[in-house]
């Protein structure tokens, strides 16, 4: 048989080598997390290789590799940031005490939780989005969606050691079933509503990687002020590797949007099915994408006014996003103004700030979300195009919270349900509207071409040609 190197094959900066029985525990893992990636990951491609960065070290000045890869031979890491000495808890009742380094026993179910829940997301993505490859708009494209699969898959390596070294035997059956949820199973289906929507075509996605991995850079930072240290680490260093995948949603609806403009110009028409009849993508439908994506990945946050956002806040164990922008890290007796109803009416109401974390941090996700709406919109200014895209009230359509049992239209105005179900699909993509886009996806490999319905990037990867050969397809 042969014996599994870690040195070689895991890159880490925990010691792994060292540490027999964390080895132990990963040498059963690692052959379920392949089997996964096998069946769960990307369909096809196995055996292309794919021009990747493979994370190497925290070292900010040179954290990654880049290389053409198979992508079941990516060295999937185990990376946190670098420990920094006398670190103390930044927020709750131990504020200033110093960061823990093994688990507290009280919050040991609490803390299990918080990783189940970040971690389940992981794969969640890479099986949401493992047919894309087969209607990718470009060899660059499909790169990007596999740069972005195996990070993932990267980001499930990180949050199954914390669970193997630090949660005893619960963690390693919690690590097992990372693997056995899948998304939209109808009998174990993933923890989060949104990772179980199907990401059927590539609007859809560059909306997921615009609007819910932001949700991801949110969560991320939350958990990277908390003060179990392993867990603040490894979510510190999953951030540099999100950034991309933000970016690549931001760039690739920038360049959805420039095609679309540069068609309504050559036409001098802003008529949905002329611009259709082209092969590009009218606005109002990119909005219905937007309204779609925004709306689900808002019910990830959790409820507006929570009481296990309070104890996780209360216990140290999850802040909010860089917590030290906050004069108040106690929050003690404390209140915060949130939206809420009363008697089909909205109104302000008073909650203790701990309560209101969820919200809070929406708050900022909605507010980071809104800088590339505005960036957009400039872009529709300056082609003299009388249009706006904007993003839907944080009423409109929740599932989580509390206005899941009103109907809302997409100001936030409320609405009788037949209201709203006559109007959904005036607001959110219909069934037509998916043929459509069904019908503009297919696949472009010749390196330097690109679909109709998206103009090419503007540069290449890691400062390579945009005609380069991102992935040899095998
Ligand atoms: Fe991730
Ligand atoms: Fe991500």
């Amino acid at each position: 048989m042969n014996k599994f190197n870690y040195q070689e094959n895991i890159p880490n900066n925990v010691n792994l080598n060292d540490n027999l029985s964390l080895q132990r525990a990963l040498e059963q893992w690692q052959p379920k997390f392949q089997n996964w990636w096998k069946n769960m990951g990307p369909d096809g491609f196995q055996n292309s290789d794919v021009y990747l960065r493979t994370a190497t070290s925290v070292d900010s000045a040179g954290w990654a590799s880049y290389g053409k890869v198979k992508m079941p031979d990516y060295r999937w890491g185990i990376f946190l940031a670098e420990r920094s000495k006398d670190k103390k808890i930044g927020f709750g009742d131990f504020k200033n005490q110093p960061v823990w380094q093994q688990v507290p026993g009280d919050y040991r179910s609490i803390l299990r939780r918080l990783i189940v829940t970040q971690g389940d997301t992981e794969p969640a993505s890479v099986e949401q989005q493992r047919m894309l490859g087969k209607t990718c708009p470009s060899l660059y494209d499909l790169r990007n969606l596999f740069q972005i699969n195996v990070e993932e898959g990267r980001h499930l390596w990180a949050m199954a050691y914390l669970l193997h070294a630090y949660f005893g035997r619960d963690g390693r059956e919690e690590a097992d079933g990372l693997l056995e949820r899948h998304s939209g199973d109808k009998d174990n289906p993933r923890i989060l509503g949104t990772f179980n929507e199907p990401i059927t075509d590539w609007v859809s996605f560059i909306m997921f990687t615009y609007f819910t991995d932001r949700d991801g850079k949110f969560q991320l930072k939350s958990l990277a002020e908390s003060g179990f240290d392993p867990l603040a680490r490894t979510c510190q260093f999953m951030l540099t590797e999100e950034a991309h995948h933000m970016q690549v949603g931001e760039t690739s609806i920038t360049r959805m949007i420039d095609k679309t403009l540069e068609t309504m110009k050559n036409n001098n028409s802003d008529s949905e099915s002329k611009i259709r009849s082209y092969g590009a993508i009218d606005l109002p439908t990119i909005q219905k994408y937007i309204n779609f994506w925004f709306s689900s990945s808002l019910d990830l946050f959790g409820s507006e006014s929570s009481s296990n956002a309070a104890t996780a806040f209360a216990n140290g164990l999850k802040g909010r996003p860089d917590e030290r922008q906050y004069g108040d890290n106690m929050e003690l007796d404390t209140s915060y103004l949130i939206e809420s109803h009363e008697n089909g009416k909205i109104v302000n109401k008073e909650v203790p700030t701990r309560n209101a974390m969820n919200e809070i941090t929406r708050i900022a996700y909605i507010k980071d979300c809104e800088i590339g709406v505005k960036r957009w919109n400039r872009m529709i200014q300056k082609s003299g195009f009388d249009f706006t895209l904007s993003l839907p009230s944080s009423r409109f359509r929740r599932n989580i919270g509390i206005w899941s049992e009103m109907n809302f239209d997409i100001n936030g105005k409320i609405i009788t349900k037949a209201k709203y179900k006559n109007n959904i699909f005036s607001w959110i993509p219909s069934e037509t509207d998916k043929d459509f886009i069904n019908s503009l996806m297919v696949q472009v490999t010749e390196p330097g071409k690109t679909a109709s319905w998206i103009s090419p990037p503007s540069r290449g990867i890691n400062s390579l040609e945009i005609n380069y050969k991102y992935v040899d397809i095998k």
